[in-house]
Order: structure tokens, then C-alpha cells, then sequence
């Protein structure tokens, strides 16, 4: 793939990584790249690079436009791995080139590296000037990491946030409209849901100090440049980032010998009576990732699971560890399960969702072995009463 000029002057030299299947233990079923973005002015300059493994790839892109050796600043708007990876090949062959960072970032290129770097330190309304052109930086602390933040160039209206509005997809083409909406609200809304949930507080901040500023493109340090949908995209995060939900209900699941399912799907039919749109996922096939994604704009999400071993069947405790990791809120939760003698999945299931402030507003079904129609009866009444509440529910 030849460089790809997003801006007169401005060139698009990342990586597409299309094998990548997954990333921090969730699935990545379309891949991912890691965008690095040259800047030709009177100073050159590389916003971000790439994950080890894919720096000939990159460095022949910026071949194509300019001798690498003459670049003269190299920003890390970000340490993790996939976005600094390459960073000491790149100063063997640009060695006098100024490495930016935050100042979290300086210490964690210092700690992943242990190399001296000739390091420029800059903070929240630092600018550099680059010719024609400046870098201005914003610290976005826990946006993804401590270290985080991001590069504006004010003349070219371009925000570089590196794992903001990020996507994990890997694709020929490098900007929104060639991919369509639809594609990349499911892409970035599971990326923001396994990748950046956690740090809501930080995103508003985030997209307060940003709001100032003129942007007709943001490059992302994954995935799609932002172009068109850019209102779209810029909306969703606030929503997220609030918490903000739709009506609707998510049922997720693990079964052993179909009892958990049965409840399941008699929940489902008492909320869809109520005209509740249902989302069910079996985690037998479905995988967590996809799960959370659906999770992220469910106001009421119900879990089940069978009772094994005295307490929660695993795939549904490594469900229940992700969640009580992303810290969702405002949300109304439910359990549901089976159990041969002992049964105690679904009271563990309620304590981990009251423990992350979700209201619980009625007891879960715990049934004994097989449901009996009066029992799938009673549970289809019991989404009945949930899709009520649901119904009637001010929360966002
Ligand atoms: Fe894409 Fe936090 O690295």
C-alpha cells in the first residue's frame, strides 16, 4: 500500500495489520492497523509509529515521500506497544530527531525502552512550531493510558488522539465515508466498550478540552480516519462516555444441559411482550467482545448461569471479571440460572452487579434441575415485570 496523503502535506504511513485476531483478550474479528502520520513542513515530523513487526512496512511508506533520516520530530502522543514500538529503529535512522511526549510518557518510554532518548517534554497548550504549520498538545490522561494525549495542528483542523475514536479494522481503505456508518459505529462501539469504558470521567474531560478547538478530521491511532462522521462519532462518545442507554435488554447466558437456556428465552418472551427489543448471547458461541459491545447501550442486561463446582459456571465468571473491569453504570441488572443442590451462581451473580451500583429490582430465578412449564411460565411473568420496569425507567 503506497502512502496515503490525508492532507496536502499530510501522509497517512501506519500499518494494517490483517491477522490480528486479538487484542488485551478480546477478539478482533477484522483485524487492526496502527496509524503513524508524516508531516512534511520546514521540520519533519512523525506523529506516532508502529507495533514491532511492521516497521519496514511503515518505514517504506515514509520512504516514499521523504528521507527518514531528515525527520526532525517524532511525537509519542502514547507508549503502548502498538503506537511506540518501533520507536528505537526509528531513531537509528533518525537520530536527531526530538522525541515529544507527555511527561507520564517520558518516563514510560524510559521504562519500556531503558534508553536515554533526546526527549522535548511538553504539556496541555504546549505548542511546537513546525514551518507553515504548529503541533499544539493536550494531555488525555487515561485515554488511554496515564501517558496519553493528543496532537492538534490548528491550520490543517486535524486531531491526532491516538486511541480515541479509535477502530480495530483493518481495511484498503483509510477514511470513514469509504467504509459507511453502519461498519464502524459496531467497530468503534466495541472498541470503546472493551478499550476505553473504564475511563469515562477522563473522555468527557477529554471532549470538553477539545471542544474549542476547529476539527474537520481526526486520525485515530487505529482503524479509519474520521472525515465525514465526524458529528456521528463525536456524539456517540459523549453518550458512552455518560453512560447514556437505550431501552432495550441484553440476555446472556452459559447452559450446560439447557435448563439456564429455558429460563433465558422464557425471560426474552416476557420482555419482547412488553415490547422490550432483546438481545440474547450464549456464551457457549458468542464471543465476550461482542457481548460487551451489546452490553454498552443495554439499560438492562440479565445473566445466566448454572450452578457447577458451588458458584458460577467459568465462561460466565470470565464475563462477570470483564464487566466488573469496565465498571458500566447505570444499569439494571437480573440473574438467572439452574442447579442440581446447591445453587449458588445466581445469588453471586447479583452480588457482583449490586457491587458496580446496578439496581436490582427483583430476585432472581434460581430453578431446581429441569424447568416445569409452570416454572418457564413464572419466568416469562418475571420478564414481563422487568420489561415494566424497564418501561417505566427515567434513567438515560
Ligand atoms: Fe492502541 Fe493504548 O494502545
Amino acid at each position: 500500500m503506497e502512502p496515503v496523503e490525508i492532507k496536502k502535506g499530510i501522509y497517512w504511513v501506519g500499518a494494517v495489520d490483517w491477522d490480528l485476531r486479538n487484542f488485551h483478550g478480546y477478539a478482533t474479528h477484522s483485524g487492526t492497523t496502527y496509524n503513524a502520520y508524516l508531516i512534511i513542513d520546514e521540520k519533519i515530523v512523525l506523529v506516532d509509529n508502529v507495533k514491532t513487526g511492521f516497521f519496514d512496512e511503515m518505514l517504506s511508506r515514509i520512504r516514499q515521500v521523504v528521507d527518514p533520516s531528515k525527520i526532525d520530530y517524532i511525537v509519542s502522543n502514547h507508549t503502548e506497544m502498538d503506537h511506540s514500538g518501533s520507536i528505537l529503529e526509528l531513531i537509528k535512522i533518525a537520530p536527531n530527531a526530538k522525541v515529544v511526549a507527555s511527561p507520564q510518557g517520558e518516563k514510560a518510554l524510559k521504562r519500556h525502552f531503558k534508553k536515554e532518548m533526546n526527549f522535548q517534554v511538553v504539556k496541555t497548550g504546549d505548542s511546537i512550531p513546525i514551518g507553515k504549520r504548529t503541533l499544539k498538545f493536550l494531555l488525555m490522561p487515561m485515554v488511554h493510558w496515564p501517558d496519553s494525549m493528543a496532537t492538534y495542528i490548528p491550520e490543517e483542523k486535524l486531531l491526532l488522539p491516538n486511541d480515541a475514536f479509535g477502530q480495530h479494522i483493518a481495511s484498503a481503505s483509510r477514511f470513514d465515508d469509504e467504509v459507511g456508518w453502519d461498519v464502524l459505529f459496531r467497530e468503534a462501539s466495541k472498541y470503546y466498550a472493551t478499550i476505553v469504558m473504564p475511563f469515562g470521567e477522563q473522555v468527557k474531560k477529554a471532549l470538553s478540552d477539545v471542544s474549542p478547538f476547529e476539527i474537520d478530521m481526526i486520525g485515530p491511532s487505529h482503524g479509519i480516519i474520521w472525515r465525514s462522521y465526524i458529528p456521528k462519532i463525536v456524539e456517540s462518545y459523549v453518550k458512552w462516555s455518560a453512560n447514556a442507554t437505550q431501552k432495550k435488554a441484553l440476555i446472556v447466558y452459559y447452559s450446560m444441559w439447557g435448563s439456564t437456556e429455558k429460563i433465558a428465552y422464557a425471560l426474552r418472551e416476557g420482555l419482547e411482550k412488553k415490547g422490550i427489543p432483546v438481545t440474547i448471547r450464549n456464551l457457549e458461541v458468542a464471543d465476550v467482545s461482542d457481548v460487551l459491545t451489546d452490553l454498552l447501550e443495554s439499560r438492562m442486561v440479565l445473566i445466566g448461569s448454572p450452578t457447577v463446582n458451588a458458584g458460577i459456571f467459568p465462561p460466565v465468571s470470565n464475563l462477570l471479571s470483564f464487566i466488573k473491569g469496565l465498571k458500566p453504570k447505570n444499569r439494571i441488572g437480573f440473574a438467572f440460572g439452574s442447579y442440581g443442590w446447591s445453587g449458588q451462581a445466581v445469588k453471586e451473580i447479583e452480588g457482583i452487579l449490586k457491587s458496580l451500583g446496578w439496581g436490582m429490582p427483583i430476585e432472581g430465578t434460581n430453578l431446581v434441575y429441569v424447568p416445569d412449564d409452570d416454572e418457564l411460565r413464572s419466568a416469562s411473568g418475571t420478564g414481563e415485570k422487568l420489561g415494566e420496569i424497564l418501561k417505566n425507567d427515567g434513567g438515560m
